[in-house]
């Protein structure tokens, strides 16, 4: 791939001042001499689509171009970047406990990888969550919310704490936050990937004979639909007097196949390509929809893919019996809440893993819009004292520059500072096994340094 790239910078170049032809036969050679056959894009600035400039007859090659950003395409769905100049704009949510200690220790992390790639970025930070209750009596303030619909991306701590307990349950800071961030813009795809890296096997509760490859897998969760959001949804009083409650579980096609293509694509960018349908179709009208849906659609769309199937309830069984042998797992919105937190316990620490809600809609770069958090939560034991990991927050900016800017080069190089840091030995207590631990801030600092 170094080779690959370097070769193409220097026919991109070409490129720019007019020589198509060559980018031309430098694709041709690409595809000839890689593994891989390659397809270009280069992405338009202020559209969704980029323009394609020419296809080839031997697809899958295509050419697109613009002045803005310019990828090479594995059609095994990996991508090479080359980061023209991007002004990043960023909604940052804080949110509250850890939050804002973690936020604090990521921005200078970001900021220094993206001024050494020549981008710059723009931030605000806004109160949301119990921040929000607090500052401005709602956990969604209006201008939060009008600072994130500007941005290209959310950046967002962890909200909620026994601080808010007595708040109106609509109005605390899951319900009140959260859930319509989610659905305010449609960030329909949970992408949680659950790595355990080498250097931390010991913090995982599985034997590590049982996975003697470690654990390299990612969950994509739907996270706007299903029983979090289907109507009706309320309590009533029966006639009899008692209290009954409905939740409604409902999901229709679209829904079923616009996370199945985003299963797809991650099972693309990967080694094993494989995707593992959770469901339970045995029980549920809804499982048996998307096992349809899901079956067809990667029938017909991805024969490159191989699709397995678990029961939700083996599914549970077998990531604790046997994670190694998951790569994506694909799911719909609550078996995919509990199975991701289970994932990340498998995984090791909390304070590790990272995640990307991706919207329907584009950014101003043709990306998905997203918003990118730590699984772990608020963490209120812990929080004022410098003790949280800041690397799901650190890592989960690296997934927002991936996701959402195509910036693979300054999201890798965030990732490989942060397990270099983690390879020499400095680690936050949660994952020191009772060696000497070092606070949040000296991590932070140790990572900023290998950037
Ligand atoms: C998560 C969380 C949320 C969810 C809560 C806080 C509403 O558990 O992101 O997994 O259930 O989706
Ligand atoms: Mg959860």
């Amino acid at each position: 791939m170094k080779f690959a790239e370097a070769h193409a910078l220097e026919k991109v170049e070409k490129w720019k001042s007019g020589r198509v032809e060559e980018l031309k036969s430098l694709v041709v050679s690409l595809a000839k001499q890689g593994k891989e056959s390659f397809f270009y894009f280069i992405k338009v600035k202020l559209s969704a689509k980029p323009t394609p400039l020419f296809h080839f007859s031997t697809s899958p090659l295509l050419l697109f171009r613009s002045e803005q950003q310019i990828s090479i395409c594995g059609n095994a769905g990996t991508r090479v970047s080359f980061p023209a100049i991007m002004d990043l704009k960023i909604a940052v949510l804080p949110g509250d406990y850890i939050g804002p200690e973690v936020m604090e220790a990521t921005l200078p992390i970001l900021e220094k990888a993206l001024k050494k790639h020549g981008h710059t970025l723009e931030y605000s930070v806004h109160p949301v969550g119990g921040a929000g209750i607090d500052a401005c009596g709602k956990a969604l303030p209006d201008e939060t919310l009008a600072a994130c619909r500007a941005a290209d991306a959310i950046l967002f701590g962890s909200v909620g704490g026994p601080k808010w307990k007595d708040v109106p349950r609509n109005e605390q800071p899951e319900r009140g936050a959260l859930l319509p961030l989610r659905k305010n813009f449609e960030l329909f795809a949970n992408v949680r990937p659950g790595l355990l890296l080498p250097a931390l096997m010991q913090s995982s509760p599985i034997a590590p004979a049982r996975i003697p490859n470690g654990i390299d897998m990612v969950c994509i969760r739907e996270l706007t639909g299903g029983i979090y959001f289907g109507q009706p949804k309320q309590t009533t009083t029966l006639p009899n007097g008692e209290l009954e409650a409905v939740d409604t579980m409902r999901y229709r096609t679209s829904e079923i196949e616009r996370i199945t293509d985003v299963a797809i694509a991650t099972a693309r960018g990967r080694e094993r390509k494989t995707i593992c349908l959770v469901d339970k179709s045995n029980v549920l009208e809804t499982s048996v929809l998307w096992n349809k849906i899901v079956t067809e659609r990667v029938a017909a769309l991805a024969p490159d893919v191989t699709l397995t199937h678990l029961l939700v309830d083996n599914a549970a069984m077998q990531l604790v019996a046997n994670p190694g042998q998951f790569d994506v797992l694909l799911t719909e919105n609550m078996f995919g809440d509990i199975l991701s937190d289970e994932m990340a316990v498998v995984c090791g620490s909390l304070g590790m893993l990272s995640s990307a809600s991706l919207g329907a809609q584009k950014n101003r770069y043709g990306f998905p819009f997203g918003l990118y958090e730590p699984s772990g939560g608020s963490a209120p034991d812990i929080a004022g004292q410098d003790k949280a990991n800041p690397c799901a927050q650190i890592l989960s900016a690296a997934l927002m520059l991936r996701h959402s800017f195509g910036l693979h080069d300054v999201a890798a190089e965030i990732e490989a500072a942060v397990r270099a840091t983690i390879d020499a030995g400095t680690r936050t207590a949660d994952i020191a096994f009772g060696g000497n631990a070092v606070g949040t801030k000296a991590m932070a600092a140790a990572i900023l340094e290998k950037i």
